[in-house]
């Protein structure tokens, strides 16, 4: 099976994208699917920088072990991954404006669309916000995770 490349941004790459990197990952390897994953942020405000010890403390509650460090969303990008994920929609337009060519800009998503029936069309940013604000990523993280999993073995199967 081939390995599919995905790679999840958000603005500040340490709270949302980071999460979605660990939760997608662990979920994709737990289910047998083949993945190469990664995250970025639309800015370089923390490059260098581990995750939000607040992420990073509510994902490890659920399981989740957060490493990533953050860095800043490059053009080589758009080659070397095939799903270019946007936590929300400013992240998504920041995303498609990069983008000079079709096979690019088709490349970008929305993580909304794995997360439609939760009421919700982005993943929250919840860096300004309390506690409930991480959970609630993960919640979202998580559904979206599984349904993105579920599309991913239903392509495979049907070629
Ligand atoms: P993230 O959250 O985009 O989910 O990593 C943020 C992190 C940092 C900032 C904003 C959002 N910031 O303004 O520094």
């Amino acid at each position: 099976m081939e390995t599919k490349r995905i790679l999840f941004v958000c603005l500040g790459n340490i709270c949302r994208s980071p999460a979605a990197e660990t939760i997608f990952g662990k979920l994709a390897s737990e289910s047998g699917l083949t993945v190469k994953v990664d995250s970025a942020g639309t800015s370089g405000w923390h490059e260098g920088e581990k995750a939000d010890p607040r992420m990073r403390h509510f994902a490890k509650e659920r399981g989740y072990n957060i490493t990533s460090i953050a860095r800043k969303f490059r053009p080589t990008d758009f080659d070397d991954f095939d799903m270019i994920i946007a936590m929300d929609d400013s992240n998504y337009e920041h995303l498609i404006n990069l983008a000079n060519n079709s096979g690019h800009k088709n490349k970008v998503s929305r993580m909304a669309e794995y997360i439609r029936e939760k009421g919700f069309n982005e993943i929250p940013d919840p860096y300004y916000g309390g506690d409930e604000g991480f959970t609630l990523v993960i919640d979202l993280l998580e559904y979206g995770s599984k349904k993105l999993i579920a599309d991913l073995k239903k392509k495979t199967n049907d070629k």
